[in-house]
């Protein structure tokens, strides 16, 4: 197995400093927040494993559906040979079945949480053999170095999951730049997005009967009280899942059962009983919508598939060349 790149910094804690600022200047806002990619430590990465095998949580299965019964016609018009450059791997289980159909050239995962990037990264190689895997441990909304053993090669960008609905629009933009210019000209993107639907099914997914998605959103809590000398009243807080209709979102919040006070990294905080902590934003598309933050991003859409039942769609799309008329 590769050792893989190391883009992610901490301090002398061990803790991403990144960790510390995000935190201190969401929880002084009026209405506080912390960005949701704080989350995926590896007890909230192992966390959002199990709300993947929810009932309520159908995404995860929709795409996996979508990637398995379309896969020989995103092979056909993505064609082999390329790098697949996934962000935000995670366990990389929806990887195989795209890696088996296209015939790529190599394969570079990208995560922030290294356990499980080298986990996925070795499982992969080993179902493999043959194909270069060039891990890299790094937050993909930063820096995006690829490593030189692909710099020759057409690259395809995978971002499947709807993690791009976890950014507001301009930032989902930036982010969509960032990986068209990481990728350069000519790359194709794959990527997975949640569309719009019943809300109450929508409301399902994010607050599921066994409390998992509960223990996710909190686990942000205790990961603060454990890496940012915190003492947040964890159980004082209560999940929180509402659709948010202008933004066509669900957004999770952590709510105040009580007025409470806090410290964090030696700051003090206070919080009224029904004031929330907004801790994830994740939204909902449809085609023409998703259609159009890609091309907003420089990515001209060229191809969707969708599962049977119309919950979920994956877009294959195109760099556009610099900048395109009219
Ligand atoms: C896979 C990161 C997009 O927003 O659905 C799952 C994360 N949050 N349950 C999503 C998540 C609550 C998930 N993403």
């Amino acid at each position: 197995m590769p050792k893989g790149l190391k883009l992610v910094e901490r301090d002398a804690g061990g803790v991403d400093p990144a960790f510390r600022a995000d935190v201190l200047i969401g929880l002084a806002q009026p209405q506080k927040a912390v960005p949701a990619r704080w989350f995926y430590d590896d007890a909230g990465s192992a966390l959002f494993e199990a709300i993947t095998r929810l009932p309520e949580y159908y995404l995860t299965r929709a795409e996996t559906a979508i990637l398995e019964r379309s896969a020989g016609k995103m092979a056909a018009l993505i064609g082999p040979g390329r790098a697949v450059v996934e962000f935000g791997s995670g366990s990389s289980l929806k990887t195989p079945l795209l890696l088996a159909s296209i015939a790529p050239a190599a394969y570079v995962p990208i995560d922030i949480s290294g356990d499980f990037l080298r986990a996925s990264a070795a499982a992969l190689a080993a179902k493999f053999p043959g194909l270069p895997v060039h891990p890299v441990e790094a937050d993909f909304m930063r820096r995006v170095e690829l490593p030189g053993e692909v710099a020759g090669l057409p690259k395809l960008g995978f971002f499947p999951g709807s993690t791009i609905g976890n950014f507001v629009p301009a930032t989902a933009t930036d982010l969509l730049r960032t990986m068209r210019a990481a990728l350069g000209e000519g790359a194709l993107l794959l990527i997975g997005v949640d569309l719009v639907k019943d809300r109450r099914a929508l409301l399902c997914a994010y607050d599921d009967a066994e409390g998992v998605t509960a223990a996710f959103n909190r686990n942000l809590l205790s990961r603060i009280n454990r890496e940012l000398e915190g003492d947040i009243p964890v159980d004082r807080f209560a999940h929180q899942a509402r659709w948010n209709d202008a933004y066509a979102r669900i957004e999770m919040h952590l709510a105040a059962q009580e007025d409470l006070a806090f410290s964090v990294s030696g700051k003090r905080f206070a919080m009224r009983r029904g004031e929330t902590i907004h801790t994830e934003n994740s939204h909902k598309f449809t085609r023409r919508s998703a259609g159009l933050l890609l091309a907003a991003g420089g990515w001209e859409p060229r191809a969707c598939w969708y599962d049977p039942a119309r919950r979920f769609a994956v877009l294959l799309a195109e760099a556009c060349p610099p900048r395109s008329a009219p």
